[in-house]
């Protein structure tokens, strides 16, 4: 990093760079990358009746108000997904769009409760996901890895008994998370199958402080045991929290799109990743669910960029390098990603 002269790379070259610098996805629901015109194809595919005449008017539908008006409408989306080659179709449509936005390493959520409740069997969703996984590694190179989550509207439950009927498929996934409707849904809830998964050997990660209050952001941590928080971003109500997740290293995942369609933030200039980056936080930028809030990673990426002119190249830098750092990827994958990263900004 110290042989990359950042005050040399001109504002104007940084779209071209920010698109091109490799980095990893580490906050994305696969079903929220189902863009309409698969929707439509899969509907047709499986006889599904969908409430929308047509793509334009379902994509009419996608205005927001906050999280909840958004799940309802994500949620009828995933009805036409109820096959295993379903699944694969949606990993691999994503994967294509990761390997044009150079992404090297994806970690992927899934909502299996989202499908097992209309009667597709958990092994259908983890095994047709997981082909795509192989598939992307072995034909685009990327290392795809799949992070289970739990739905917190949901009892816990239910999460216990979803974790169950998964563990045969454990070698298929890394870790567990938790999304869905944040608001009177505390993380405290899902204590128990978070410990069991954690005994299981899995990855902890939790949804937290998107639109919850910052002591969900600390029982995450203390109660749950994450290991990295998604979203996050209301930490900045608590300049405790704020100093004890720089410290820690606790890593963010920020989704700038996602906040502004689901109305945590106004506009992206209002955004407060640059006082996360500021206070020193290993924050990274995210899709969350690229076909409902208008763009991939590289557009998070570009537009987040634009709109706020006090980010830099020096942060474009350090937002790709926290995304390998904070993956839960190999030493040596991350020291070999971070090795283009440098190669990439010091040939900008
Ligand atoms: N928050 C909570 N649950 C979700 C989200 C989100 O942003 N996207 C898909 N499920
Ligand atoms: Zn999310």
């Amino acid at each position: 990093m110290t042989s990359i002269d950042f005050d040399a790379i001109p504002r104007a070259r940084l779209p071209a760079l920010l698109r091109a610098m490799p980095k990893a996805e580490l906050h994305l629901h696969i079903e929220g990358s189902l863009e309409p015109e698969l929707i439509f194809r899969l509907a047709r595919r499986n006889g599904v009746a969908l409430a929308y005449p047509s793509v334009e008017a379902l994509r009419a539908a996608y205005a927001f108000t906050d999280l909840q008006s958004f799940l309802d409408i994500y949620y009828a989306g995933a009805s036409v997904l109820l096959k295993e080659e379903d699944f694969f179709d949606l990993g691999w449509a994503y994967f294509e769009r990761a390997a044009a936005d150079n992404i090297v390493h994806a970690e992927i959520f899934f909502d299996p409760q989202t499908h097992t409740a209309r009667g597709v069997t958990i092994g259908a969703v983890i095994q047709g996901l997981s082909h795509a996984c192989r598939r992307a590694h072995a034909e685009l190179g990327i290392s795809a890895k799949l992070i289970l989550c739990f739905l917190r509207h949901l009892s816990e439950d239910d999460a216990l008994a979803t974790l169950d009927a998964a563990l045969p498929y454990r070698h298929h996934f890394i870790g567990v998370g938790l999304d869905s409707g944040e608001r009177g849904n505390p993380p405290e809830k899902f204590a128990r199958v978070f410990a069991r998964a954690r005994a299981a050997g899995l990855h902890l990660v939790a949804h937290a402080g998107e639109e919850g209050p910052p002591e969900y952001i600390r029982a995450a941590l203390d109660v749950l045991g994450a290991e990295r928080i998604d979203h996050g971003v209301r930490c900045t109500d608590d300049p405790d929290l704020v100093e004890r997740l720089a410290r820690e290293r606790t890593p963010l995942t920020v989704c700038p799109l996602s906040n502004v369609k689901l109305c945590v933030f106004p506009t992206l200039a209002d955004h407060n990743l640059p006082a996360l980056l500021g206070a020193g936080l290993c924050a990274t930028i995210n899709s969350d669910d690229p076909a409902y809030f208008g763009g991939y990673l590289n557009q998070n990426f570009v537009e987040t960029f634009a709109a706020l002119p006090q980010l830099s190249a020096r942060d474009a830098y350090r937002l790709a390098r926290n995304s390998f750092e904070a993956s839960f990827a190999p030493a040596e994958d991350k020291a070999r990603w971070i090795a283009a990263l440098d190669h990439a900004f010091a040939h900008a």
